[in-house]
């Protein structure tokens, strides 16, 4: 199946035609950038923009940054709360003409680093996290995803992990790569004291980068960043039409 694959994240919508079957994209991804906080109108127009970019008339699957159930958002971290209590899946159908799945941005990610990247084929309890913005989660066991974990919301000193561990705090900061390093071990810590995962994948746009940090993360589990980096997310979204539901 051929999906449209778009990823929203804090700063930019990015979207490619995906071939679900092997997560490939099929041309070149296409970006708009957003302000941030977005409102309804600059996202959909964005979104409308990557569709018309690919002259898409197909299926299209969007990973979007909040809690999704059965197409409506509930929470949204950093997109903005305009976003909240929402049919988002109606929204983006009105506006791209298109039919539409949605699904969290970091479950997408996981899906297609589960089904195409280094998760593929790992028993036990794999947890991708993407640094980005903010802290995004995905949680498998044996290969099933447990949806809309939220983890970059676990309290860390008064306030939400992604505050303190996002790659974003990272330049705004003027962290370097070690101290950050230090801040994701501690936040690596309090994952594995609740979930024990056998293997920790880094994603987000952080993973491409890893040559910078990798040697400062310390941890019980296996880390191993993305392989796929940054199109997990857009290859991710298109496997919204190939999950049951959301
Ligand atoms: C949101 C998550 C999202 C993550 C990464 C968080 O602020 O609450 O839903 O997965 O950012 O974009």
């Amino acid at each position: 199946m051929k999906v449209l694959g778009i990823d929203i994240g804090g700063s930019a919508l990015k979207g490619a035609p995906v071939d679900t079957k092997t997560g490939r994209l099929l041309a070149e991804r296409y970006r708009v950038e957003i302000k941030s906080p977005c409102s309804l109108k600059e996202g959909l127009a964005a979104a409308r923009e990557i569709t018309r970019h690919f002259k898409w008339k197909g299926p299209v699957g969007i990973g979007f940054p909040g809690i999704i159930k059965a197409g409506h958002i509930g929470a949204v971290g950093n997109l903005g709360k305009v976003w909240e209590n929402k049919n988002g899946a109606a929204l983006f159908r009105r506006a791209t003409g298109c039919r539409v799945q949605l699904l969290n941005d970091a479950d997408a990610a996981g899906l297609a680093e589960v089904a195409f990247g280094v998760g593929r084929g790992r028993p036990g309890t794999v947890l991708l996290l993407t640094f980005g913005t903010g802290i995004g989660s995905a949680l498998f066991h044996g290969g099933v995803l447990f949806p809309n974990a939220e983890l970059g919301h676990v309290p860390w000193r008064g306030k939400p992990f992604e505050r303190y561990a996002a790659a974003s705090v990272r330049k705004r900061a003027r962290l370097d790569w070690k101290e950050w390093a230090q801040r994701v071990n501690i936040y690596f810590g309090v994952m594995e004291r609740l979930f024990s995962p056998d293997l920790i994948i880094i994603g987000g746009g952080v993973s491409k980068k890893s040559a910078k940090f990798m040697r400062y993360i310390r941890a019980r589990a296996r880390v191993v960043p993305a392989r796929l980096h940054n199109d997990a997310g857009i290859a991710g979204a298109a496997l919204a039409w190939s999950r049951k539901s959301g």
